[in-house]
This record gives C-alpha cells, structure tokens and sequence, in this order.
C-alpha cells in the first residue's frame, strides 16, 4: 500500500536529510499543511528506546540479521504510535529514514539479506511512502559535514568509508527499481537550493496524491 501524504528522506549519512527534512516540514506548514516531523530509528517513546540499542556500542555488536529485527521492531511501534494514525487524521507525516534504509543498510552491505528485508517489511510494515527523496553525494563530502556535527551515530560511521560507497550505490539502485516514488536529489549543492528543489517536487507529488484540504 502507498500512503498518499507520507514522505521519506533517505541517503547516506551525513547527506543532510535532517536538515532538509526539517525544512520541508516548515515549508509544508506555511503552506497550511498539518505536518508532523519524525525520524527512525526512533519517532515513537518504544522505537526511541530501541534506537539506542542500534546505535551505541561498538560496530560489531549485532548481526545484520539481528539489526533486521531490530530495525523491524522499531519501526513497527513507529507505525502503530506515530505514523499511522497521523494519516488517518490526514495530516502529512515526513520520515527522516524508513525502510529504504534498512533495504539499503543491512539488506544490501554486509551479504544479500534483501529477501529477509522486504518479507519481513511485507508481513509487518507493509506501506511504502508516496515520495522517497534520496540524497546524493560523495561519501568523502559527507564525511567532511559530519566532521562539523556532534554526537552523530557512531556506530555506523565506524563502518568506513567504503561501507559509504556501497550504501550510495544502493541507494541509487533502489532509485531505479522503485522510480514511481523515488527520486534522487543532488546533495552537494548550497543548502538552500536543495530546499528549493525538494519543496517543488514535494508540491507536484502531493497536489497529485493528496491535495491539501481548501482553505
Ligand atoms: P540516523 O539517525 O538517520 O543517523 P544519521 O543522521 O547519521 O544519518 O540513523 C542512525 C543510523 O542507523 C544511520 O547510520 C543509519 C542506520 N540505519 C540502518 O542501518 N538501518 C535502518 O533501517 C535505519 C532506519 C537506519
């Protein structure tokens, strides 16, 4: 099932999805839409509990099978608590991160687990966004934005820079196999004109599945 005013970011980390994310959100609201800003791992007091298990501690800690399960699990309190009956009142619900991610981060890094991935989101999750927005640049160029930012999620990062080159490339793979929802967006811009971009691809895609209700 495809959700009508649901949006995700996604893309490698350090592309600026929550910032850009953010941004949407402000602008969708001035626009008169009731939005509500989220971000997984986490976006529900359950799956912010959870997060902290996926992302502290060392890189080794879990499997890629065991973060499946736990990324699943997160993300199915998520839906229950925050984002289903967020669309069932009709308003937008932004995403920072859904299951592209796992699809990409533990689906298609470490062994090809995608099978385990789209079964389990299939029996447990089974929506998908009306708009993925991929965010695209150079890990070398991420890694250097995260440089400047604090307590970013360790563990991940701790996997290097050529676990960022595969993550990129299967975010793009995945532009290419779902083209109906994704679209991939040029990161190693000016913040300003990302925003530009997304809020005008954000508009066409939701004037078409969801018009925002008359004034
Ligand atoms: P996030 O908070 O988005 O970190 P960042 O802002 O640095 O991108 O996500 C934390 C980490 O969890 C990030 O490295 C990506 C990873 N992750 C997965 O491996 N699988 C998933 O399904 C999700 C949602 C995130």
């Amino acid at each position: 099932m495809t959700a009508g005013r649901f949006i995700t970011f996604e893309g490698i980390d350090g592309a600026g999805k929550s910032s850009q994310a953010q941004h949407l959100a402000d602008t969708l609201r001035a626009a008169g839409r009731d939005v509500v800003l989220t971000r997984e791992p986490g976006g529900s007091p359950g799956a912010e509990d959870i997060r902290h298990l996926l992302v502290d501690g060392p890189p080794d800690r879990w499997s890629a099978e065991t973060e499946i399960l736990l990324f699943t699990a997160a993300r199915r309190d998520h839906l229950e608590r925050t984002i289903s009956p967020a669309l069932a009142a009709g308003r937008t619900v932004i995403c920072d991160r859904f299951a592209d991610s796992t699809r990409v981060y533990q689906g298609a890094t470490r062994g090809d687990l995608r099978a385990i991935v789209d079964a389990l989101h299939a029996q447990m999750i089974g929506i998908e966004p009306a708009l993925t927005l991929i965010l695209d640049l150079a890990p070398d160029r991420a890694a250097a934005r995260m440089r400047q930012r604090a307590g970013a999620a360790a563990r991940f990062e701790a996997f290097g820079t050529g676990f960022q080159d595969r993550l990129r490339a299967g975010f793009r793979a995945l532009a290419e196999a779902f083209p109906a929802r994704c679209v991939i967006v040029d990161a190693d811009r000016d913040a300003a004109l990302i925003a530009a971009d997304i809020a005008r691809i954000a508009a066409r895609r939701l004037a078409v599945v969801a018009p925002a209700p008359a004034p």
